[in-house]
């Protein structure tokens, strides 16, 4: 999308909490049809690029980054080969990411990740690629990519890949609850679908194509997280506090403490809580934080990947 020209170069991308997600029948590929609205919020990832023969990768950042794959499995390696292979680029890249978005937390960071490494990418190798081209890229190594490359506030539906902008006034505050451990996404799909197998009154509304509610559309237009917080909704929810337990007593404590509502953010493990404003983030933090959690605060709607001037 722009031209080479400096040595180094840097991309952010906005991790996401998924306000509605409801997941239907599983697809001739595997993903479930799903139906959700996506809100990029204000934890980015940090992607700085720079010029090299092969392709490597390291983290840092305000987050423990230790267990990491930095070989060829990695999303960021992946996205940087992707693109070179589309644009018969022969060198390769450094990419160095400072990570602030939750590691395997159901906020999309490893999909920032690779959103900003492709941006990063073609800037430093000026490949010209359009904004579509580089989409489409994106939607080959996830159901999240496309999403934190736009960012802002969308409606995913295919595997969360095929999007549509939705109009959103004002900004949200979140209060995040952080876990201390991961969660495999696939782990809770399969949860979910030995939940359907069991309970055969649930695989009914599964063949269904899924759809977001307009009462969710309604309540991010007009900026009321009163509205929003009455209707989030994630059909992944069950399934993970059926894996992870104790996820449901820190909803409650965040519920107790302050939060509209609370809503595990995708896969999880992260809970994500809306509230009315700054100050009840605050509180909430404090009481959340005060029962051992590691709390983050953080707003949305924000922008999608971009370039940085440093
Ligand atoms: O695309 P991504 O790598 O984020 O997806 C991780 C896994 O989550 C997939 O391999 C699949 O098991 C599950 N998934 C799904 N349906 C979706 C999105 C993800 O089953 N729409």
């Amino acid at each position: 999308m722009t031209t080479a020209g400096t040595s180094v170069v840097h991309a952010r991308a906005p991790g996401k909490v998924n306000v509605f997600l409801k997941v239907g029948a599983v697809m001739e590929d595997g993903y479930h049809d799903l139906a959700t609205a996506y809100q990029a919020v204000s934890l980015f990832e940090e992607v700085r690029a720079s010029p090299a023969t092969d392709f490597s990768v390291q983290f840092s950042g305000s987050i423990d980054t230790s267990g990491l794959a930095i070989d060829g499995t990695n999303l960021a390696i992946k996205a940087a080969r992707a693109l070179a292979r589309k644009a018969g680029y022969r060198g390769g890249v450094h990419l160095d990411v400072e990570k602030n978005v939750p590691i395997a937390g159901g906020m999309g960071g490893g999909s920032a990740d690779a959103a900003a490494t492709l941006l990063a990418c073609d800037a430093l190798w000026g490949t010209s690629a359009t904004k579509d081209e580089l989409l489409a890229i994106a939607a080959t190594l996830g159901a999240d990519v496309p999403f934190s490359f736009t960012g802002g506030t969308a409606i995913g539906t295919g595997r969360g890949d095929q999007l549509s902008p939705a109009l959103a006034k004002g900004k949200f505050q979140w209060v995040l609850a952080l876990a201390d451990f991961g969660m495999s996404t696939p782990g809770v799909y399969q949860e979910l679908d030995r939940h359907r197998d069991r309970h055969a009154q649930d695989i009914f509304p599964a063949q269904h194509q899924p759809s977001v509610d307009t009462s969710v559309l309604q309540a991010l237009r007009a900026g009321d997280p009163h509205m929003l917080a009455d209707v989030l909704h994630n059909d992944l929810q069950a399934p993970a506090l059926h894996l992870a337990p104790g996820l449901g007593k820190v909803l409650q404590l965040g519920e107790e403490n302050g939060a509209l509502a609370g809503i595990l953010s995708g896969s999880g493990p992260t809970v994500a809580f809306l509230v009315t404003d700054a100050d009840s983030a605050l509180e909430l933090q404090v009481a959340l934080s005060a029962s051992r959690l590691r709390v983050v605060r953080a707003t949305g709607p924000v922008h999608g990947a971009r370039l940085i001037s440093d």
